[in-house]
């Protein structure tokens, strides 16, 4: 069993990925400021590993039958040192096992915010993993699977995408998780004991099955499934497509939607990997391989969930692209990875979550 420091592990990837690794034996410390979650999350994914809620060193701490603290939480910046160090410390003196590994998730996603508040991207997304890198120094730990993105890959010369496409993000958010591939491939170079996983991810999407836990962004979700399932709950009036005229069969764009639960395992298969070999440095794609475009995949939820999505069209934004989809063959060579959930899973595990959480995660404890 390892001890793993989850940033951003509240979020929508990060909670699914707490839930696979405390399923894996692991003891998870998770560091998040909430901007763009709630601890709810944390509270269900506790409930789903059968883990009782309990406080130490004034963090929330959840513990297994044996009262091993298992699952614990820290309200922190992952630009501040020092709540950094209280992670690393696992919530003060008392606690026994060093963090082997970081998952970090920590940061901010949303490609048309990045270009109103560019400042705001770098100072979370580069200063953030900056202070984060340091933290792993102070504390002897230098394993760590970052999220990285396929907006990296701006436009695409091929389809589908390999890790080895040109890097040319069309937006700011594209632009600080590339200075951060380059940043970790830096310190890579500069002491051989790193351990990296650079991990490219297409649109993750859905929930898991249980429909306890899953996506709920604060204020108007800026990714299509969420509004969606917002539209078929009745919460908003319709979705936007944006952009008719894409070069591509229906006119909308093509995206590779992979389920988080898929996308979870194969944070575990990267740690696993990582934590075995002597692969210093991981750079790889995780997709399905499959392109859906954005009509495609509101019809497959009308008809797999027998319920309405009202959509009109809007003009293509800023920064996005008309087609992307996944080469994930050195995931399924390297980490024995590939997606096991197909379309119909991910429309009926995110319909699932959104019918028994209308308001998401808001106002249950
Ligand atoms: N969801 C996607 O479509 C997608 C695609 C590619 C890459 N990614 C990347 O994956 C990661 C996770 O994405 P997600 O969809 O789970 O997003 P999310 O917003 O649900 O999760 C990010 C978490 O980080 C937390 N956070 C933000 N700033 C923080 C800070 N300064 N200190 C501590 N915590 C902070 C938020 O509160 C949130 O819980 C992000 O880095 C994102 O860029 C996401």
């Amino acid at each position: 069993m390892a001890t793993v420091l989850i940033t951003g592990g509240a979020g929508f990837i990060g909670s699914h990925t707490c839930l696979v690794l405390i399923g894996a034996g692991h003891r998870v410390v998770v560091v998040d400021n909430l901007q763009n979650s709630s601890v709810e999350a944390l509270h269900r994914v506790a409930e789903l590993c059968n883990l009782s809620p309990g406080q130490a060193s004034g963090h929330q701490v959840w513990t297994s039958a044996t009262g091993e603290s298992q699952l614990i939480f820290i309200n922190g910046d992952i630009r501040s040192s020092e709540d950094l160090d209280q992670a690393f410390r696992c919530g003060g003196p008392g606690e026994s096992s060093e963090v082997t590994a970081v998952l970090h998730f920590a940061g901010l996603k949303a490609v048309g915010d990045s270009i109103h508040q560019p400042l705001s991207y770098w100072h979370v997304n580069v200063e953030g993993t900056r202070c984060l890198l340091e933290a792993m120094r102070r504390h002897a730990c230098r394993t760590i699977v970052f999220s990285s993105t396929a907006a990296l890959y701006g436009f695409p010369k091929a389809l589908p995408i390999p890790e080895s496409s040109c890097i040319q993000p069309a937006n700011p958010y594209g632009q600080t998780k590339a200075a951060v591939e380059q940043l970790l491939a830096d310190v890579a170079q500069s002491e051989p004991r790193w351990r990296i996983a650079r991990l490219r991810y297409f649109n993750p999407v859905g929930a898991h099955p249980s429909g306890c836990i899953g996506e709920d962004p604060n204020g108007v979700p800026s990714n299509l499934f969420p509004l969606i399932t917002q539209v078929a709950m009745g919460i908003r009036p319709h979705v936007q497509i944006f952009g008719s005229d894409w070069p591509t069969p229906d006119g909308t764009g093509i995206r590779d939607f992979i389920h988080v639960m898929d996308l979870a395992e194969g944070h575990r298969q990267a740690l696993d990997v990582l934590l075995a070999s002597d692969e210093q440095i991981l750079t790889l794609n995780l997709g399905s391989g499959h392109g859906h475009s954005v009509l495609e995949m509101i019809q497959a939820f009308e008809r797999i969930n027998g319920c309405p999505v009202a959509y009109e069209f809007a003009p293509r934004r800023p920064g996005d692209v008309a087609e992307s989809v996944a080469d994930s063959s050195a995931a399924k060579q390297l980490l024995g990875w590939s997606t096991r959930r197909s379309l119909e899973d991910i429309c009926r595990d995110g319909w699932a979550w959104r019918q028994r959480n209308r308001n998401g995660y808001r106002n249950r404890r």
